[in-house]
């Protein structure tokens, strides 16, 4: 099997994985990442969100073989820094957002990469993530991100 080195929360990790092995299951199954879900395996539940480069992806449909050179992967486990959390994830917390928690790394990591690239969302730009909550918990998930922003 081919070898394959990324940069993953922060530190180069080299893995042996087949080609056509999507990322979220080297993460999950070799890598032992589990914070990103596996919901659907297709891009479509989003509750794999992760960064790739800094942008929201889904490492679901991402094979190995079409990982960039020198990708940096951030997943939910690398999203703090050190002890002190991201003020998505303390939003999260404060507001309560989670019920039973299955899309909920996902959610936040969506919602960071939204608030990297437009710090004061509006209500449209909240209603562009995709991220399918089962349990329903988007009201919560809609005041967290702009506690989140200050907004
Ligand atoms: S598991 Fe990745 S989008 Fe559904
Ligand atoms: S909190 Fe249960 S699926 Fe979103």
């Amino acid at each position: 099997m081919p070898n394959y080195t990324f940069t993953l929360n922060g530190k180069s990790v080299t893995v042996d994985a087949p080609a056509d092995m999507p990322l979220l299951w080297v993460l999950r199954d070799k890598l032992g990442i589990t914070g990103p879900k596996y919901g659907c395996g297709v891009g479509v539940c989003r509750a794999c969100t992760s960064h790739l480069n800094g942008d929201a992806f889904n490492p679901c449909i991402v094979n190995m073989s079409d990982l960039p050179a020198g990708a940096e992967v951030v997943t939910i486990e690398g999203l703090a820094t050190g002890d002190t959390l991201h003020p998505v994830q303390q939003a999260w917390i404060d507001g309560d957002v989670a019920q039973c928690g299955f899309c909920q790394a996902g959610q936040i990591m969506a919602a960071a990469a939204l608030l990297r690239s437009k710090p004061t969302p509006t209500d449209d730009d909240i209603d562009a993530i995709e991220n399918v909550c089962r349990c329903g918990s988007y009201y919560r998930i809609r005041q967290a991100i702009k506690r989140a922003a200050g907004v």
